[in-house]
C-alpha cells in the first residue's frame, strides 16, 4: 500500500513471500548505470519539450549522477519491497531531491524503461565481447602465420584423410569465429532500437521527442510501433543465438585441443598457467579450460531455449513473463565473454610439436589421393586410378611400410604408367605445396590467407 510507488489502488499490503516471489532487484541491480543513463536522457527531453523545469532537470540529473556513485561506492541500499532496479533508484531519486524526483516517470513506463536498459546494456556487452573475439582472432592469425609451414594429418571421420598445414586448420577456426563476428554485430543493429516513449504500451499523450532522447542515447532509431517495443524480446533470442553458434565453435575447437594435449596425438602443449593437476594422478595435466568451454556450451543453448520458450505464444504486450529475461540473458553474455577470454588469453601460448604433427601426417596414407591424382595426370580415369592407388595401399600395409617406401617395380606392377617422379607426390611437402588455388592449404597461401583475414578484420 503506502510504502509501494504503485500502492495507490491497494488495501492489503503484498504478502511476504509474493514480494520475494515478483521481485527481481537482487538480479536486474546490474542495470542501474543504464537505468541511470535512460533516465538522464528522458529527463533532458522533458524539460526540452517543457514538461519539466530547467531547475528540476538538473535536480534529477544530479540526483542521479549521485546515485550513480552510491551503487558503485556500494552504499546503495537496495530494497525487495521496491521490486526492481527501476522503482529502487527512482524512490532514493525522490529521497535526495524531493518533489522533482516524482516527475521523472512522466510519460513512462517501467514497461520501455526496463526494455531500454536491457538494449542499452546488451549493446555495451556485444562490444565487449566483440574485442574479446578481437583477441581470439589475432592470436590465431599470428599462430597461423607461424605455422604456415607446419604439416599435419587433416581429418575426416576422425581417420587421417590428406594432409593439411597447422596454419590452415586455425585458419579454419578464424573463419567461425569471423562470421560470429558478423552475426553480432548484424545483431547489434536490431539491438540499437529505442523502446522508450512507448510507454507502457499505447505511448502517451504528452508531445515527447523520442527522436532526441534516441540520439542522446546513441541509438540509431526509435522502435516503430509502442505494443512492438515494450513486449518483444527477440534481439535478446537473437543474441542468444549468436552467442550459441560461438560456443557451438568453441565447443569443436575445445574437442581437439583436448584431442590434440592427449598422449595418443600429442600435438600441441597448452600452457600450465591454463591446466590443472590430478588430486590423486601426479602425472597428470588436464586440459581444463577446453574442456569447461565445451560444457558451458550447454547453459548457453540452454538459455536460447529458455528465452524462445519465454516468449512463445505471450500476447502482446508486455507481460510479467519477461522479466525472467533477464538472468539467462546475463549468464549468455557472462558465459560467452568469459569463454573467449580464456581462449584468447590461453592461444599465444599454446605450444605446437611439429614434429609429432608431421610423424602423425606421416602415417594412414594421407598421401594416396595425391598418387591418384599422379596418376589422372598420365593420362589414368580417375575411378581407375582410385583403385590402383587402394591396391598400392593395401601391399604397403602388408609390407608394414608408407606409399613412399615401395618399391617402384611394385608401383609399376600396378601401373606401368608409374614413372620415378612419383615420389615427389608421395611426399608430405609436395602434397600441400600443390593445393595452392584460393582457399587452399599450400603454405604460400596460407600466407596470403593471413594477410587477408588481417585486412578483414581490420573492417568489422
Ligand atoms: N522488473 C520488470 C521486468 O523486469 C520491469 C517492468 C515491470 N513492469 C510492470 N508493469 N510490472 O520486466
Amino acid at each position: 500500500t503506502q510504502d509501494k510507488p504503485w500502492g495507490g489502488r491497494f488495501s492489503q499490503p503484498t504478502d511476504k513471500f509474493v514480494e520475494e516471489f515478483t521481485a527481481s532487484v537482487s538480479f536486474d541491480q546490474r542495470l542501474a548505470p543504464y537505468d541511470i543513463q535512460g533516465s538522464i536522457a528522458h529527463a533532458r527531453m522533458l524539460h526540452k519539450i517543457g514538461v519539466l523545469t530547467e531547475a528540476e532537470c538538473r535536480a534529477i540529473v544530479s540526483g542521479l549522477q549521485r546515485i550513480l556513485d552510491e551503487i558503485e561506492g556500494g552504499e546503495f541500499q537496495w530494497s525487495v519491497a521496491l521490486e526492481d532496479v527501476h522503482m529502487n533508484i527512482e524512490a532514493r531519486l525522490t529521497e535526495l531531491i524531493g518533489d522533482a524526483g516524482k516527475k521523472l516517470h512522466t510519460a513512462r513506463s517501467r514497461n520501455d524503461q526496463v526494455a531500454t536498459d536491457i538494449r542499452l546494456w546488451l549493446r555495451d556487452e556485444i562490444d565487449r565481447i566483440l574485442a574479446e573475439l578481437t583477441r581470439l582472432q589475432t592470436a590465431l592469425l599470428d599462430l597461423a602465420e607461424r605455422e604456415a609451414d607446419t604439416i599435419m594429418p587433416g581429418f575426416t571421420h576422425l581417420q587421417v584423410a590428406q594432409p593439411v598445414t597447422f596454419g590452415h586448420h586455425l585458419l579454419a577456426w578464424f573463419e567461425m569465429l569471423q562470421r560470429d563476428r558478423e552475426r553480432l554485430l548484424d545483431c547489434r543493429r536490431r539491438v540499437n532500437v529505442m523502446p522508450l516513449g512507448a510507454a507502457a504500451l499505447a505511448g502517451t499523450p504528452y508531445p515527447i521527442d523520442r527522436f532526441y532522447t534516441a540520439g542522446l542515447l546513441g541509438f540509431e532509431r526509435p522502435a516503430a510501433n509502442s505494443l512492438d517495443a515494450v513486449s518483444d524480446r527477440d534481439f535478446a533470442i537473437e543474441f542468444a543465438a549468436c552467442a550459441s553458434l560461438i560456443l557451438m565453435h568453441l565447443s569443436r575447437f575445445s574437442e581437439e585441443l583436448v584431442l590434440w594435449t592427449s598422449a595418443q596425438f600429442d600435438f600441441v602443449e597448452l600452457p600450465d598457467a591454463f591446466c590443472t593437476g590430478s588430486s590423486i594422478m601426479p602425472q597428470k595435466k588436464n586440459p581444463d579450460v577446453p574442456e569447461l568451454v565445451r560444457g558451458k556450451s550447454g547453459r548457453v543453448f540452454g538459455h536460447l531455449m529458455g528465452l524462445l520458450t519465454l516468449m512463445k505464444a505471450q500476447p502482446l504486450a508486455y507481460n510479467k513473463d519477461n522479466q525472467e529475461d533477464k538472468e539467462p540473458l546475463f549468464d549468455a553474455v557472462d558465459t560467452v565473454r568469459a569463454c573467449l577470454r580464456a581462449f584468447a588469453d590461453m592461444m599465444p601460448h599454446v605450444r605446437p610439436k611439429r614434429e609429432r604433427m608431421k610423424a602423425a601426417a606421416r602415417q594412414g596414407f594421407a598421401t594416396a589421393t595425391d598418387l591418384a591424382d599422379y596418376l589422372v595426370r598420365k593420362g589414368v580415369p580417375f575411378r581407375d586410378a582410385h583403385e590402383i592407388v587402394g591396391k598400392a595401399v593395401r601391399q604397403a600395409m602388408e609390407a608394414g611400410c608408407d606409399l613412399a617406401e615401395l618399391p617402384l617395380a611394385a608401383l609399376q606392377a600396378l601401373c606401368p604408367a608409374i614413372g620415378e617422379d612419383v615420389y615427389e607426390v608421395l611426399t608430405l611437402e609436395g602434397s600441400v605445396a600443390a593445393r595452392r588455388h584460393y582457399g587452399g592449404t599450400a603454405p604460400e597461401r596460407v600466407r596470403q590467407a593471413v594477410e587477408e583475414a588481417r585486412a578483414r578484420l581490420a573492417q568489422l
